[in-house]
């Protein structure tokens, strides 16, 4: 008896010492996305994502976990078990700006995460309703110089892309807007065709289909060269203001302690998508820019979020009212 007990348990430990991660995946995976449906994250996350469940052969289900800027949803992503089915799409916001606007943030974006790679570099376009009166981009400054706080600029929320960018952009052009929060430039988009805000900074993949159809108008990409996506709208260089010149990122993150196996396929799945033509064709259409290959990778992406917690904490320290 006591030899059969023996035996039970060392099967049992071998069993458990076999790797948890060697038949993954073997149901869905959830990607997190930390805003809402519609936006630029979930339009690259949708876009990526397909490829990868090919490939995979599991469907990644993605959930959107708006609220404070993506912080909400990458919180819980951090927080979830590390075992490759819950992983998220976060973006410069998140993993950048997050810890110099959010004192009591709840995850280390370099520290809480195993990154497996970017998906796509989204440049900024500043947009307004269709009927703003102003011509170009110097017109458009002066008019929110002089328009003060009537004017409202939409945003996804302290920390994020648009909130963050725009900070950047109303101190450079000495515009002092209402700003309004919504729980992703999705749902900020739809006010702006609607003519209920007045503009807002966003990531090109969210705007090009809006801008070619003329229900909104772009002012300026916030490039030195112009995007091909959109080879119509100038620079923020010809504009007359150089200075303005960002552009956002979107990546693949999953929870520290993610085991290595993992991560390594998930690496490589997202890879194969960056290679495919079609996944290339739907993110380059709409003015991704997929040309940062270094940063693809879980030790380029690891890089470009510690670069990008320094650079954003210089530029937003002490800029942000109370974080919500
Ligand atoms: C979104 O998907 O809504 C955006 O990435 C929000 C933002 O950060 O501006």
């Amino acid at each position: 008896m006591k030899k059969i007990t023996a035996a039970v348990a060392l099967a049992a430990g071998v069993l458990s010492a076999a790797p948890v991660s060697a038949a993954w995946p073997e149901r869905p995976i959830t990607m997190i996305v930390p805003f809402a449906a519609g936006g630029p994250t979930d339009v690259v996350a949708r876009i990526v994502a397909e490829n990868m469940s090919r490939t995979l052969g599991q469907q990644i289900v993605i959930e959107n976990v708006a609220g404070a800027g993506g912080t909400t949803g990458i919180t819980r992503a951090a927080q979830s078990a590390p075992d490759g089915y819950t992983i998220a799409m976060g973006h410069m916001g998140t993993h950048g700006a997050a810890p110099a606007v959010y004192p009591d943030l709840k995850y280390d974006p370099v520290k809480d995460f195993a990154p497996i790679g970017l998906a796509a570099g989204t440049p900024i376009v500043i947009v307004a309703r269709k009927d703003f009166p102003a011509k170009d981009l110097g017109a458009f400054v002066a008019a929110l110089k002089a328009g003060g706080d009537k004017l409202n600029e939409a945003h996804a929320g302290t920390g994020s892309v648009s909130y963050t960018t725009c900070t950047l952009f109303n101190s450079l052009a000495g515009a002092k807007p209402t700003r309004v929060v919504y729980r992703g430039t999705g749902p900020a988009l739809n006010d702006l065709v609607g003519g209920q805000v007045d503009y807002m900074c966003d990531q090109i993949v969210n705007l090009v289909p809006q801008i070619q159809a003329g229900t909104i108008k772009a002012y300026a990409v916030a490039l030195a060269e112009r995007s091909p996506a959109l080879p119509d709208v100038p620079t923020t260089k010809e504009g007359g203001l150089p200075e303005f010149q960002v552009t956002a990122w979107n990546a693949i993150f999953a929870p520290k302690g993610t085991p290595p196996e993992i991560v390594k396929k998930l690496s490589d799945a997202l890879l194969k998508a960056l290679a495919d033509a079609g996944t290339r064709r739907r993110l380059i259409d709409l003015g991704g820019d997929l040309s940062a290959t270094w940063a693809q990778t879980p030790e380029g992406l690891h890089r470009l979020v510690e670069s990008e917690v320094q650079r954003w904490n210089k530029v937003l320290k002490g800029t942000a009212p109370a974080a919500k």
